[in-house]
């Protein structure tokens, strides 16, 4: 039987977001409903209210999430009724190119739920990112539930669901971040302050934190930033040159996605260094460059789609370093929120005050 739950929805473009009641229908073929414990807040969620994402209104918002299976589907064998699970937007399919080449973490045919979830009225909805999280329950892809262990608390464990995973990936397995490493962070908001703490888990001997906001640069060190820049009037490329013998760094993960950032990032690295860039641009963005720069600075430019991550492979590894003390997932977690406070929570990480507000049900 379908279930009348609540759900934050946008209903429309810059429109302020309000709780509806929703349903969610019974799971079909290869699909799971999740009973929601907890749902971070990124900026992704204000990005489809703001219309930044597409015009297909109503969105259901919210997909940092963990929870529990409540039912799914038939078909269904990866996970049961009563797995604890965080909620992933890349259910890999196996079977398109990259699937099949062995690269899944670049899955190009990635799948949601083929049901709808609605308003009362039959309205279908969008779930933000194919998952719509802050709600009750939601409807994903079987596919889109990872299994971890329960003993992790959902408000930490969910943020490994969008942000965190993004930036902890950006330094683990796209920037592939190495002992001794010499690494650059721009903007170190959720997805920045995660890839810190994925270059230090990685062994990076140098890690320079970069901000506008002084309170990120406080939580940086506080991750394992052994230097910090604050970027505002600053030259930036000459702060990491300085901080790095004169030569710049190892891996610069660019985690605003802005062209100015980009080309910090681009100068701010050594020869043949890389450039990650996870934060994620506007479609009004350009960006130019001198080729023989590109040409002549060698070493690789990188996109880190959701970190590169494997969530089969990623989530219960790093839900694992969680429960042995060895990653610190709680230092995200600013602050717990009700689902009427969602609004509330977007002008906060407007204003920079949280790197994550946490809906907890
Ligand atoms: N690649 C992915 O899969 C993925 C996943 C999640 C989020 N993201 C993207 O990552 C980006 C960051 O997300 P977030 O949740 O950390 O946002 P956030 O708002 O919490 O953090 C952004 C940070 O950048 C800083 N900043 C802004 N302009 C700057 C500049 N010119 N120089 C230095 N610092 C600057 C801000 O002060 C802030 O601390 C967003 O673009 C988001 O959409 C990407
Ligand atoms: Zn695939
Ligand atoms: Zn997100």
């Amino acid at each position: 039987m379908a279930q009348q739950v609540r759900g934050v929805v946008a209903p429309g473009k810059g429109e302020p977001v309000r709780i509806e009641t929703i349903t969610v229908p019974d799971p079909g073929p290869g699909e799971a409903v999740v009973k929601v414990q907890a749902c971070g807040v990124c900026h992704t969620d204000l990005h489809y209210r703001e219309g930044g994402i597409n015009d297909e209104f109503p969105f259901l918002l919210g997909h940092e999430a963990a929870g529990v299976v409540e039912s799914v589907g038939e078909g269904v064998t990866e996970v049961a009724p009563g797995d604890y699970v965080i909620l992933n937007w890349r259910a890999v399919c196996g079977q398109c190119r990259a699937c099949l080449r062995g690269r899944p973490w670049y899955c190009f045919d990635t799948h949601n739920a083929k049901q709808k979830m609605t308003l009362s009225d039959g309205t279908e909805l969008s779930p933000a990112l194919g998952i719509g999280a802050f709600a009750d329950k939601t409807l994903v892809a079987a596919g889109q539930c990872t299994k971890v262990d329960p003993a992790a608390r959902p408000a930490a464990a969910g943020l490994l669901g969008c942000g965190v995973m993004a930036g902890l990936g950006a330094a683990l397995n796209t920037g592939a971040v190495g002992r001794g490493d010499s690494v650059a962070v721009i903007g170190c908001g959720g997805v920045g302050a995660a890839a810190v703490l994925g270059a230090r888990l990685a062994g990076a001997a140098k890690i320079i934190a970069i901000d506008l906001d002084e309170r990120k640069l406080t939580t940086a060190a506080s991750l394992g930033a052994t230097h910090t820049v604050h970027a505002a009037g600053t030259d930036v490329v000459a702060a990491v040159r300085e901080l790095t013998g004169g030569f710049g760094a190892d891996v610069v993960i660019d985690a605003v996605g802005r062209p100015e950032t980009y080309e910090q990032a681009f100068y701010a690295r050594d020869l043949a260094g890389t450039v990650v860039l996870v934060g994620v641009p506007t479609p009004e963005m350009t960006l130019e460059l001198p080729l023989l720069d590109v040409f002549g600075r060698g070493g690789a430019l990188k996109s880190s789609w959701y970190g590169d991550c494997l969530p089969s492979r990623d989530f219960p590894m790093l839900i694992d370093l969680y429960l042995q003390g060895r990653l610190d997932l709680d230092a995200f977690v600013s602050e717990t929120i009700g689902l009427e406070e969602v609004e509330a929570a977007f002008e906060k990480m407007h204003r920079g005050d949280v790197l994550r507000s946490v809906v907890v049900l």
